[in-house]
């Protein structure tokens, strides 16, 4: 009798599948306003993956469904994380089982200061209700160190006031502290100057260098943060799909031709 093979464990398992992804928003009618239309990546551990396309090509959206967000809705397709299938889980346990989402527009929370908003966020993430402030204070005290951050930033409220700079740092600080296997970073660089770009690919640096087998999924319309960070592998989305995946001459590639000469090529 021929043993049927054992399902792969959660190590052996891709790092994230996204096969087929189908997305509307939440409030679209029936049929109406799918965003994404067959979306289908792949991303392995401790690979930096750029996902570039042009405005409204479907880039955020993607990002909000991997993280589950309420706002939009999965009709077809399947995300599958370290081979578990988590299409149909919520937003919290997503985090928890170690996927970390930097927002485009990080929201500002008035009243909440980054050590507490981490603490919380961290509770969640190690299951432990009662996290120490402590622990997460002397947390913060390290990586403010290893990302050139004044410690009495994490005293601020979040996102309140904050420069686009501060805004990235504090990003990228996130990241450090929820010690994630899956960072999706959504990077409009537009209207972040090359002193922002600089801070999220050293931070990058900083944290895979802890974290080796972190995989990323950076988004990005432009080359620009991509010449301070080389990835592995840079997908192609047009139209809420994802037309070609390759190395980093692709990245070059939209730098002189623009994202046309993909276009052209998905007509012909
Ligand atoms: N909640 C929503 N309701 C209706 N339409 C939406 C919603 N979210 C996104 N869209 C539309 O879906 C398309 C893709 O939007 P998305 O924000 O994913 O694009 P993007 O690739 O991130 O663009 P950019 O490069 O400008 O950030 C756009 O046409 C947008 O207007
Ligand atoms: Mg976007």
């Amino acid at each position: 009798m021929a043993d049927s093979p054992a399902p792969p464990s959660p190590l052996e398992a891709p790092l994230l599948e996204i096969t087929d992804l189908h997305v509307t928003p939440a409030d679209a009618t029936a049929g109406d306003g799918e965003i994404l239309k067959g979306a289908t990546l792949a991303v392995e551990r401790g690979a930096v993956h750029a996902l570039m396309g042009p405005n409204g090509s479907g880039k955020s959206t993607l990002a909000n469904a991997l993280l589950g967000s309420p706002d939009y809705c999965i009709t077809a397709g399947k995300i599958r994380f370290q081979g578990e299938d988590i299409t149909a889980l919520p937003a919290d346990q997503r985090a928890a089982r170690g996927i970390f989402l930097g927002f485009q527009h990080p929201e500002e929370i008035p009243g909440v200061n980054v050590l507490n908003f981490l603490r919380q966020a961290l509770a969640v993430r190690k299951g432990i209700p009662d996290l120490s402030v402590l622990e997460v204070r002397m947390g913060l005290m390290d990586w403010t160190k290893r990302l050139g951050m004044d410690d009495r930033f994490t005293e601020r409220y979040l996102n309140e006031g904050f420069s686009g700079g501060e805004k990235k740092r504090n990003e990228i600080l996130q990241m450090a502290m929820m010690e994630p296997d899956l960072a999706v970073l959504d990077e409009t660089d537009s209207g972040l100057d090359i002193d922002a770009l600089r801070i999220v690919a050293h931070g990058i640096a900083e944290v895979r260098s802890a974290r080796p087998d972190l995989g990323i999924l950076l988004i990005t319309h432009y080359q620009r943060i991509l010449e301070h960070l080389t990835p592995d592998v840079v997908h192609i989305l047009l139209d809420g799909r994802v037309v070609e995946t390759g190395g980093p001459e692709l990245a070059e590639r939209v730098e002189a031709e623009g994202f046309d000469s993909f276009r052209k090529e998905v007509a012909a």
